[in-house]
């Protein structure tokens, strides 16, 4: 079967006495197959439709949703994308763990009013034969690459194969993981690609946690500590409103912070420039990417600040 139709009756939640009525019928049709999905993206655009796009790998929570709703303002058509792209996973086996549910994905989707699922097959995205990666070089190598070679050659190929299969008018990603927007805008640039990506700040828990479908994997009491990550970019942040300008100082105030908690092991504490993701000496005037990766036990956990972001 090439597509499945999904659909969600639901009562609306504006009108709790009235249980009887069912008030939305929403219809969310659910992709599989790469030619469907491009042949429909070039219908609506000849249709001058406005077309959102969220990537992303399924599993999805508040976080995405936040992407999922900015698109829905702006846009006339949403398409998310469920595909867990084996090209950026460096471990087999981190790939074959990587959790997919795509029924409770539709379901969780469902309110929200997304026009389309694209949740292709592997062999839909890499046919036989594959041999073209694109590598957005140097950026790609630093902090998160460094640990995961070749991750974000795997990011930069499936964005290319889906927004050419899609050719959005928006693309949208989250600020919690800005190196992925630094290579993702730097490859809409270098390669001219007529998508704006819009970034939308981190989602939270209470505690601070930045949400992650990795944060199920931790048990209670690193998830209570892992809060310490949050704690520490704002100390951080604090500091720098204090005056402080001298990146080691900075650096060593988180790396305080986090050894505070004792189950915490820092991976990395960097202080950079958002774009090229090189490393400053000093706070200038400008906006200064402050990234956090920090393991409890087995998970990994990355975070980060903008300091003086331009209001
Ligand atoms: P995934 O990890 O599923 O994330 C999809 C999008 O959701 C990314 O842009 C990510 O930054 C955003 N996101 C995740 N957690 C968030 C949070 N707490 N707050 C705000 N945004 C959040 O990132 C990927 O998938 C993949 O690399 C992908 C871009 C889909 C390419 O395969």
């Amino acid at each position: 079967m090439s597509h499945t139709v999904f659909r969600k009756m639901f009562r609306s939640r504006n009108c709790p006495t009235d249980r009887s009525v069912l008030t939305d019928i929403y219809l969310m049709e659910i992709i599989s197959r790469q030619q469907r999905m491009a042949s429909l993206a070039k219908k609506l655009r000849r249709e001058n439709k406005v077309l959102g796009f969220v990537p992303t790998m399924g599993s999805l929570h508040e976080g995405h949703l936040s992407l999922i709703q900015k698109a829905r303002q702006m846009c006339d058509v949403v398409i998310v994308s469920v595909f867990v792209n084996p090209a950026q996973f460096n471990e087999n086996s981190d790939f074959e763990s990587y959790p997919r549910d795509l029924t409770s994905d539709a379901e969780y989707l469902a309110p929200y009013d997304v026009d389309y699922i694209y949740a292709p097959e592997a062999s839909e995205i890499y046919g036989e034969d594959f041999t073209t990666f694109v590598t957005v070089d140097d950026i790609s190598e630093k902090l998160e690459g460094a640990s995961r070679p070749g991750h974000f050659r795997g990011v930069a190929t499936v964005v290319t194969i889906l927004f050419n299969t899609i050719r959005p008018d928006f693309g949208y990603f989250g600020q919690k993981d800005a190196q992925q927007v630094a290579v993702v805008k730097r490859l809409v640039r270098d390669l001219k690609f007529d998508t704006e990506v819009i970034v939308m700040p981190i989602v939270r828990e209470e505690s601070g946690l930045a949400l992650s479908s990795r944060n199920s994997l931790l048990n209670d009491e690193d998830r209570a500590a892992a809060a310490v990550i949050r704690k520490s970019l704002l100390t951080a942040e604090r500091a720098v409103e204090k005056g402080e300008e001298d990146a080691g100082t900075i650096m060593q105030i988180v790396s305080e912070v986090l050894e505070s908690e004792s189950s915490a092991r820092t991976d990395y504490i960097a202080l950079v420039d958002p774009d090229n993701l090189d490393p400053l000496e000093r706070i200038g005037d400008g906006p200064v990417l402050l990234a956090v990766a920090v393991r409890f036990g087995d998970v990994r956990l990355i975070d980060n600040i903008v300091l003086q972001e331009k209001q």
